[in-house]
Parts: C-alpha cells; structure tokens; sequence
C-alpha cells in the first residue's frame, strides 16, 4: 500500500493508514478513510471518534486490541477530512479487498454510509441499512451508524443513535458466539469421528 500512486491522496498525506487490531480476528470493521489523528499516528480511529467506537465495543465485550481487526476503505487521508470520492474509493477497493481475503472475517461491521456504499454498492441508506443483516461474498455484514454522526447526536435516550448503535454490536456478539460455537461443535464432531 506504501508504494501506491493510483489516486493523488499520497501527495497530501502523511503515511498510509492501514489497520489496528488484531489480524486473526473474526470481526473486522471497515470505516472511511483517516482524519487528522490518524494520519499522524497511523493507524485507524485513534481521534475522537475512535474513542466512541473503542467505548462502544468494549461495553458489548469486545475487546478493541484483540476481538477486532479495524480498517477504512480509503487508506490515505483526503485533504481537509473531505469524504473521499468515488475514485479515490474505487482505487482503495483491491487493497481492501485483499485484507479482507486475508483476515478471512466471519463479520465484517461496516461503519458509515461510505463503507456501505463502497462495499454493497448500496447508496444513500445508513438509516434504513443499519441493523440489518447483509449477505456478501459468503460473508455477514452489519452496517452500523458511523462513530462521528455518534458524536454529534450524544443523546443516551432509548432509541438514540447511541443506544442503536450499542444494539447493533450486541447483534454482532451474539452472532460471533453462535459461529464459534457451532464450528467448536464441529471440530469436536470431526475429532470424534478421526476416532478409531
Ligand atoms: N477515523 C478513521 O480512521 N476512520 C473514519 O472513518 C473516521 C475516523
């Protein structure tokens, strides 16, 4: 990704911005693209909105470090936070598309209209998509409400993006559980019958 010159967002940039987190893991989150902080220090959601999403995570169980492996669509940060455009995202896919390959995620949580456009190919839905299963590429997505449109709608009202977002990651959890549980089923069935 560091020798990438397909768009022209490595001319205003600081460093690539590629992940965080841990790279076994069976939940990935896929957000837009770095802002200031994260352009600085180099890795995703490190500013203010990362501390919303790292809040929201561990209150469902999930820890940030070791439960998630977190990226963004867009590597490079646009110049001035602007959201980035269609071919600045359309250059940025392959390289997502491999991570995702080889994380290999049971769930993917895409956070935000941008990484639900640019993976479902869906516009303009976030209200309506989040919450809502997706089926992709043999995969589950969940889209969820993005951490900055979080921090500017704080209320803690039932209902509020907050506690809709909180739902959605405890759908996300329970989910997870029910895999692992089912593939340790599994493997137990596959031990049982190697036996003589
Ligand atoms: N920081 C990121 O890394 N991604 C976003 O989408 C927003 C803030």
């Amino acid at each position: 990704m560091e020798t990438c010159r397909v768009c022209d967002l490595p001319v205003t940039n600081t460093q690539v911005v590629v992940s965080r987190g841990n790279p076994q893991a069976k939940l990935m989150l896929i957000g837009e693209a770095p802002g200031a902080f994260e352009d600085e220090i180099g890795k995703p959601f490190v500013g203010r909105s990362g501390k919303v999403l790292d809040r929201l995570l561990e209150s469902v169980g999930l820890d940030p470090q070791t439960d998630v492996y977190i990226t963004n669509v867009v590597k490079c940060r646009p110049p001035n936070n602007r959201r980035p455009t269609g071919n600045e995202i359309a250059s940025s896919l392959p390289w997502l598309q491999q991570q995702i390959e080889l994380v290999d995620p049971y769930v993917i949580a895409l956070a935000g209209s941008t990484a639900v456009e640019a993976i479902l190919a869906k516009k303009g839905g976030i209200t309506r998509l989040r919450g809502q299963w997706q089926d992709w590429q043999g995969r589950l997505l969940m889209p969820l409400l993005h951490p900055a449109y979080l921090l500017r709608n704080p209320s803690k009202a039932e209902g509020a993006p907050i506690a809709l977002t909180r739902g959605d990651l405890m759908e996300v959890c329970s989910r997870l559980n029910q895999i692992k549980q089912n593939s340790l089923v599994s493997e137990m069935d596959l031990a049982r019958d190697r036996q003589p």
